[in-house]
């Protein structure tokens, strides 16, 4: 057996890379919370611990609601408040509401939480602000997570984290169930869009900062608000491909890869946790005490509270069939480690916990553990000295400055995936036909959590926003562009309208993809584009006109049969409210595209392959093909990196490496690159992935000019789940990788 180096659990690390020094912790965080908390713990009843533990959504409570307005009945929010003692309310009760009905109805929650019950215990709001602050009108709404994580710039994140707590807490709500950390290894799931794509480095890196964007240090703070790490986990890996079904997801590849993320948002110091709805190995997550508490808490050092996914708890019993009845799924769920139930429309967890909790069959110490959990939070964000929103706030919603660095998120998320011969740019007195169904319409561009849930009510879309058509029309005038509506998503329309079209022109623009969808209704059987667009655009290719193919999608659907008949291709995954603005943009050269692909692009509409997949999945015999590589992204110029270097050869613990390497802009465009680290395991005791990202970094190259960039390794970079189940380093050989070129760095054998 090799010597092993086995990372030394006291100092340097836990089992999956969180040092205890390193990770906040909010127990201890403030002293004075603590025994705020312990004294109103004191006061209260069973029935008002086990109020503080239920959730009930928004629409449950309206009395009448229209035009982004909604009004509660007083009696409804005394029953549940007064009478149930609840302590959330989550949702948006079905669409988009203004800021001032938002701030209207939170204060009408907490007059009736703070004056009419006993212990005045204020209201927690939670609200799905996913990419921006998507159910309040008028706020920015920015690219999709997976849009976010192909910019590869993370400073870009933080703004956009920021600009979204800011105007979540401006309309008075102070939780936000984000950032999603699951990872995007199983193309076909409708929750991809979601994510910040399929590697855990780029997941931690930008959910962490996330996170900490979002909280602050402060989250008394006007500007800040609670989030919630989700949906943990595993969730992300349906077998089927189709949302909320069985994930296979063997231990040693869960801590490789899905924990990961979940660890780094520990260490960032979210408050929250949101469960995954579905099951891992035949257990669902919302009834194990193994990942909920074991290891959440025990190894991870998890220290906010657990909020069940939509009606999750009940589900145990109605749909995965491991409870009995109601009531088993309950005591199964909260024994297990959630503390909040988001139940969401009935008392039924309420009166059945209470009951448990009287028949003996809960400890009263699992309530206390769980409510103590969330009074903190409530705490922290200073709830209880200031429950009502401040109107003062509401400037902050719609900044034109927060519109310029959603516009910038858009422009530098896409990715330009083939140009050959040089298409693009296209010259801005070119002849354009546009057409494809997802040319001229907005809901497509941010897809859902987009003022509904769905994101697919197009007349709800801000009009002043321009459609990708109408951002071509407006950068080229109006004369230089033709559209025709040639197919939808499913149907043909009028595809012989269109290769006619091209007949006047200089450049067709085909923009395909998908429509908005969230959730278990954007289930697909099929991961292949759909058959209208694909024959759309094959006909255009008998034209001979030099065709640009613009992606609108939130996942990477199969275009195999297509990618020769067109000259350039680009992807704007789902780019937000200044989506169309920015592919425009990049379309005529007034922005060097510079995403790079947070997935890799399936050729095939089956057997996925990640990029950091196995040797035996990259040989003669089984080569690994995708269309695209993940982190593939072309630029407008030409980028060559040179003299990479590594400052020493080998590597004991306890040492780092410091890795440099020269980006040349050989070109006479302006460039923005994020240069990647891989780091290759040559040997291992596991089967070794062929390469893992390690490192990014996103640099601005001016035309002719040269960059160095400097990356650090750790000894706990080397570090891989061992056959064991923990992280481990071995001695051997590692190779250090930026683009074209590698070092190799060596882990001496273990000193006897
Ligand atoms: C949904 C989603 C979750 C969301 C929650 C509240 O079912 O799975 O991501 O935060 O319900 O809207």
């Amino acid at each position: 057996m090799r010597a092993l180096w086995l990372l030394c659990v006291a100092g340097s690390m836990s089992v999956l890379g969180c040092s205890s020094a390193e990770k906040a912790s909010p127990k201890k965080a403030d002293a004075l919370i603590e025994a705020k908390v312990r004294q109103l713990m004191a006061k209260m009843t069973l029935e008002e611990k086990v109020g503080q533990m239920t959730q009930i959504t928004l629409e449950s409570f309206a009395k009448s609601g229209q035009d982004g307005y909604l009004v509660l009945d007083p009696e409804k929010l005394r029953d549940g408040i007064v009478n149930h003692h609840i302590g959330s309310i989550l949702n948006c009760g079905g669409q988009a509401r203004t800021p001032e009905n938002w701030q209207e109805m939170i204060a009408q929650m907490q007059d009736v939480a703070t004056k009419q019950t006993r212990l005045g215990i204020p209201i927690l709001y939670g609200i799905d602000s996913i990419h921006g602050t998507n159910y309040v009108l008028g706020a920015t709404i920015f690219p999709q997570n997976i849009a976010m994580a192909a910019t590869g710039n993370v400073g870009l994140m933080e703004k956009a984290a920021e600009i979204t707590a800011m105007e979540t807490r401006a309309v008075g709500i102070p939780w936000n169930f984000n950032p999603v950390l699951d990872l995007a290894r199983q193309p076909m799931w409708p929750r991809v869009f979601e994510t910040f794509g399929e590697d855990a480095y780029i997941a931690s890196v930008m959910g962490a900062a996330y996170i900490r964007a979002q909280q602050g240090d402060d989250l008394t703070r006007s500007d800040k608000v609670a989030t919630c790490m989700k949906h943990y986990l595993g969730y992300s890996m349906p077998r089927s491909g189709r949302d909320r079904t069985p994930a296979y997801i063997p231990d040693r590849e869960l801590r490789e890869h899905y924990v990961k993320p979940f660890a780094a948002a520990v260490r960032a110091g979210t408050v929250t946790c949101m469960v995954n709805s579905s099951e891992i190995n035949g257990v669902p997550v919302h009834s194990s005490e193994f990942y909920l508490t074991d290891l959440l808490r025990g190894e991870l050092g998890f220290e906010g509270f657990v909020v069940s996914d939509w009606a999750d708890i009940e589900n145990l019993h109605t749909r995965e069939k491991v409870a009995k009845d109601r009531r088993e799924a309950v005591r199964m769920a909260v024994l297990a480690g959630v503390d909040m139930s988001m139940v969401p429309y009935d008392y039924s967890f309420y009166d059945t916990l209470v009951e448990l909790v009287r028949d003996g069959e809960v400890p009263m110490s699992r309530i206390d553990q769980a409510v103590a959990d969330i009074l903190r939070v409530k705490f922290r964000l200073g709830l209880f000295d200031k429950p009502y929103p401040n109107k003062n706030l509401l400037g902050n919603v719609g900044l034109e400055t927060s519109r310029k660095v959603n516009l910038q998120a858009a422009q530098e998320a896409i990715t330009l995936l083939k140009n050959e011969p040089k298409t693009l740019p296209l010259a801005k007195s070119a002849r354009v036909l546009v057409t494809g169904p997802t040319a001229n319409l907005l809901s497509v561009l941010n897809s859902g959590w987009t003022l509904t849930w769905q994101g697919d009510n197009e007349a709800l879309y801000p009009q002043e926003k321009y459609t990708i058509l109408e951002a071509i029309r407006a950068k080229i005038g109006e004369d230089n562009v033709t559209y025709v509506n040639s197919v939808t998503f499913d149907e043909e329309k009028d595809i012989a309208g269109a290769v006619a079209a091209a007949q006047n022109v200089d450049a067709i623009v085909a923009c395909i993809g998908e429509p908005a969808y969230c959730e278990t209704p954007g289930n697909i059987d099929d991961l292949t584009m759909s058959e209208p667009q694909l024959k759309l655009v094959e006909e255009l290719a008998t034209t001979g006109k030099p065709i640009v193919l613009v992606l609108v999608e939130g996942r990477p659907r199969v275009i195999r049969t297509i990618v020769d008949d067109v000259q350039a291709i680009l992807t704007a995954y789902c780019p937000g409210m200044e989506g169309g603005q920015a592919v425009a943009d990049v379309l005529f050269g007034d922005v060097n595209p510079s995403g790079r692909l947070p997935y890799t692009y399936p050729r095939f509409a089956a057997g996925f392959t990640t990029y950091d997949h196995k040797p035996s999945e990259e040989t003669r015999e089984n080569p690994f093909h995708p269309q695209w590589p993940f982190g593939h992204g072309l630029s407008y110029t030409s980028l060559v990196y040179r003299a990479l270097q590594a400052d020493r050869s080998e590597l004991r613990p306890g040492q780092t490496v410091a890795v440099t390497v020269e980006v040349i802009n050989t070109g006479d465009i302006a460039a923005k690159e994020t240069v990647q680290l891989y780091l290759s395991d040559l040997v291992a005791s596991v089967t070794p992935a062929v390469r893992q990202l390690k490192r990014f970094e996103k640099v601005d190259v001016p035309a002719g000019q040269t960059r160095t960039v400097r990356f650090e390794l750790g000894w706990d970079d080397l570090a891989f789940i061992g056959r064991d189940n923990v992280p481990v380093v071995e001695p051997g050989q590692f190779k250090i990788s930026v683009g074209e070129l590698s070092v190799l760095l060596t882990v001496p054998e273990f000193a006897k």
